[in-house]
């Protein structure tokens, strides 16, 4: 196996110097017994400071605010046992093409697993590195720079703040994100942070390669031509984001990102060597043991291909870095964004009639970001029964 030598985990966060800088947001300790708790007032105070998570690590809270507690029956930190870690797929994709019992690996670990690793994948390892490294320095710099791309407009291009539902959800995840739309209309170099604008270009048109490679080997293992996928559009949209999770103080109280399925037609993970990801499999979360280029499959195939729960659990070392890209289309208007999507005709008989109905990916994600990341499957907005 082809292993990539990734930065070493940094050293815990710096006690800070400075006291918060942030309007005082409650903890549950503070707030216990308080009937005044304005959830919503603590959500603006904060969206406000521009600063996000981070800021908040930096200005040394000890204690993780009330806005960010969730559910502690819904965070359960065991994973499941080692038989089932090892389990999930690893898979090479040197060979794949020629190689037919390969691609039965790949169908099996998508209709068992809906999720796995890949190795060998054609991406080099300077690139990943330096990618997670691009984004490191992101939410590295001086917040004063960070600022001008705060934003929650998702018309823009390039945003950075803290959850895309932070409004939404019940309770905001700790993890920090700078979000940008590469295809189809991508921004102009000078949109992107500077500090990360090569390797985001550099990286993303490497993701889009692979991506039309995967949706090639995807269709064969389906039994569908190979262009099948690429050419409905699957790969015509990269929407990307890249997360930091700072250290938590109460790991146990939150989640980096909370139980969720994705939002598009295939998901390229890259995280870093921290570990926190999960996937559910038979009601246990298993961990996914840090491999470079971990990929997320999640097609719309009927059902015939799992569009598998994951989350990240909130750690008290950090920060975590992963880039997360995902094949669709934004708000943007453009090519694709009001095609009709629907299970794959040429898969659908009498003995496996459609489950969902036929929608637009405009659609798709118009509802996705209104209701936020509620834990429900993002699919079961276009079920038909
Ligand atoms: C996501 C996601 C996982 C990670 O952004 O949808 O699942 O490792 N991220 O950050
Ligand atoms: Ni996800």
């Amino acid at each position: 196996m082809k292993s990539v030598c990734l930065n070493p985990i940094r050293s815990q966060i710096q006690p800070p110097l400075q006291r918060r800088t942030m309007a005082n947001v409650s903890t549950n300790v503070e707030v216990g017994l308080d009937t005044n708790y304005d959830r919503k007032a603590e959500l603006k105070a904060f969206d406000d400071s521009k600063t996000g998570v981070k800021g908040l690590v930096d200005a040394g809270i000890a204690k993780v605010p009330r806005i960010f507690i969730n559910d502690q029956s819904k965070i359960n930190h065991k994973s499941g046992s080692g038989a089932h870690v090892s389990s999930l797929p690893i898979l090479s994709l040197e060979g794949m093409d020629e190689d037919s019992s390969m691609r039965d690996e790949l169908r099996e670990a998508c209709e068992e697993w809906g999720f796995f690793q890949v190795i060998n994948h054609g991406i080099p390892e300077g690139v990943l590195e330096d990618m997670l490294e691009g984004i490191r320095g992101f939410h590295e710099q001086d917040p004063q720079v960070k600022k001008e791309y705060y934003s929650r407009d998702n018309l823009r291009n390039v945003t950075y703040n803290t959850n895309f539902d932070f409004y939404q959800s019940q309770a905001a995840n700790w993890r920090d994100t700078l979000t940008y739309t590469m295809a189809p209309d991508p921004p102009t170099p000078e949109e992107l942070p500077t500090i990360c604008r090569d390797v985001i270009i550099r990286y993303s048109a490497e993701v889009i390669k692979l991506g039309r490679k995967l949706f090639e080997l995807l269709s064969e293992a389906l039994g569908l031509d190979p262009s099948h996928l690429n050419d409905m559009g699957c790969s015509e949209g990269l929407h990307c984001v890249g997360h930091y999770y700072p250290a938590c103080p109460e790991p146990e109280l939150t989640t980096g990102i909370g139980k969720h399925t994705d939002i598009c037609f295939l998901t390229v993970v890259l995280q870093d060597q921290l570990g926190g990801l999960q996937v559910l499999q038979n009601d246990q979360w298993i961990d996914v043991t840090p491999i470079p280029g971990a990929l997320i499959v999640n097609l719309v195939t009927n059902d015939r291909f799992k569009s598998v729960y994951h989350r990240v659990l909130a750690k008290n070392i950090g920060p975590r870095i992963s880039v997360v890209c995902f094949f669709r289309t934004h708000f943007q208007e453009g090519i694709g964004s009001s095609r009709l999507y629907g299970p794959i005709k040429e898969l659908l008989s009498e003995e496996n009639p459609p489950k969902y109905r036929e929608i637009t990916l405009k659609d798709y994600v118009s509802n996705h970001y209104n209701k936020g990341q509620d834990g429900g499957r993002q699919l079961d907005y276009a079920r038909l029964y």
